[in-house]
């Protein structure tokens, strides 16, 4: 069993009611939700493995594949949509060689999409871990892409 994965899982009580705000503590280290960590924090808080799963994948803030370092988040909502934000979309996946969903080889990026950012005001938008690029244009994507090298 990995140390630092049970470290971070026995800062909490054992009660179920703990059960998201462990699996967030997980993934805020390492990422992503793995078999191990699931299964861990099953036999801790005493549930099935299955259920652990279920609620990690009912949120979905949670991820249970590996991603990239960084995470790109692209806004599918309307705002963006109608602000231009395919060809934000279209520039980030050219820049990177990646689709929506995967993982650049290098294990830099990760994109996803999301239904909305919840900054519509400021669209189109595009978010890379917790920092929002507003009213971007698709000019500034590889120059912003650059940046996080
Ligand atoms: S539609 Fe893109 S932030 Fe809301």
């Amino acid at each position: 069993m990995d140390n630092s994965l049970m470290q971070i899982i026995e800062k909490f009580p054992r009660s179920r009611q703990n059960l998201i705000p462990v699996l967030q503590a997980i993934q805020k280290e390492q990422n992503y939700l793995n078999r191990e960590a699931v299964s861990a924090v099953a036999e801790y808080l005493g549930l099935g493995v299955a259920q652990v799963y279920g609620a990690a994948s009912f949120y979905t803030q949670f991820r249970l594949k590996k991603t990239g370092k960084n995470i790109i988040k692209i806004c599918k909502g309307t705002a963006c949509h109608v602000s231009g934000a395919d060809n934000i979309i279209d520039a980030v996946e050219r820049t990177l060689g990646i689709r929506k969903g995967e993982t650049t080889a290098d294990g830099k990026f990760s994109i996803e999409e999301v239904a909305c950012l919840g900054c519509c005001s400021l669209a189109p938008v595009l978010m890379i871990n917790d920092r929002v690029y507003a009213r971007l244009v698709s000019s500034e994507v590889k120059k912003i892409l650059q940046s996080y090298s």
